[in-house]
């Protein structure tokens, strides 16, 4: 049997239309253009690729998308001012500065510095405090679409032992917390598990986002598990570069129930959940 491959690319097209749609109706309704600022400091190659792809989703869903584009000597003070004036700019409804900052930069500093209702990244601490209290939270987009995935093809996850290898704060710890909001039995996995192994044979649900190519395979793997690979690791493969996940797909593929692939899982989810955000926080933000 082979697993059934779940089409993250065709679930965030979707989403991103019902995201359209209410902006529509907020445009029409109210008067209101949710607004979204990335701030990118420095010409990270990668980040700069990311960037640009929000900013032409953000325009595409009717958003008013705001680009800061900042040298890599920007100083601390500097891009403190920036998010002071974002802050308090009403046409922006969500700000996100995009990750790694170079390294002279305190990236929780500036983080923090974000108002939390326009965190729509969900890495403020104020909302990972929401998050891990079970209250209403800006939640961080990769958790978010995996959580959407599992849910569209699981129903209801209730009971089901989830295991979560990674432990970032970026996805494992949230993606841990959603969950347990779910009400999963929850183990995170990491580098320092002893017997990784066994642990992922226990999961229902796997969650994987360590960064490490093709580390899951298929003998970690319960038959029948649903298989959330979170990974987009470039490698070369017969003179190519490729994009590869921390599932060693091939073998994953005859003994899980669904998996998601790379690419074409969870990469397009996680702009498609920052726009949703930036709707919700502009809704937020008007009542
Ligand atoms: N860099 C890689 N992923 C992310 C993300 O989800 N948000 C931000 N701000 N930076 C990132």
């Amino acid at each position: 049997m082979s697993a059934t491959i779940i089409d993250g690319k065709a679930f965030a097209e979707r989403l991103r239309g019902r995201v359209a749609a209410h902006v529509t109706r907020l445009k029409d309704g109210h008067g209101l253009t949710p607004g979204l600022a990335v701030v990118l400091v420095g010409e990270d190659p990668a980040s700069q690729v990311y960037v640009r792809n929000k900013g032409k989703q953000t325009q595409e869903t009717g958003m008013a998308s705001f680009e800061h584009k900042l040298p890599a000597d920007t100083t601390e003070a500097d891009l403190l001012a920036l998010i002071a004036r974002l802050n308090a700019a009403p046409a922006v409804h969500g700000i996100l500065v995009q990750l790694p900052l170079p390294a002279h930069l305190n990236a929780e500093l500036v983080i923090n510095a974000i108002d939390p209702a326009k965190d729509v990244d969900g890495f403020h601490i104020s909302n990972v405090g929401l998050l891990g209290t079970g209250q209403k939270a800006m939640v961080p987009c990769t958790p978010l679409g995996c959580l959407m995935l599992l849910r569209d093809h699981l129903g209801s996850l209730s009971g089901l032992e989830a295991v979560v290898v990674g432990r970032s704060n970026i996805v494992g710890k949230p993606m841990a917390q959603l969950l347990l909001g779910e009400s999963c039995t929850v183990t995170i996995a990491h580098s320092r598990t002893r017997t990784i192994e066994a642990v992922c044979r226990r999961a229902d649900i796997l969650v994987a986002a360590v960064g490490r190519p093709e580390m899951i395979t298929g003998d970690w793997i319960k038959p029948g598990a649903t298989v959330i690979d979170v990974g987009i690791n470039r490698v070369e493969r017969d003179g190519k570069m490729r994009l590869v996940g921390d599932v060693d797909f091939a073998s994953a593929v005859g003994v899980a129930g669904a998996i998601t692939p790379v690419p074409g899982g969870v990469g397009p989810m996680t702009i498609a959940c920052l726009l949703a955000n930036t709707v919700t926080a502009a809704c937020r933000a008007h009542g």
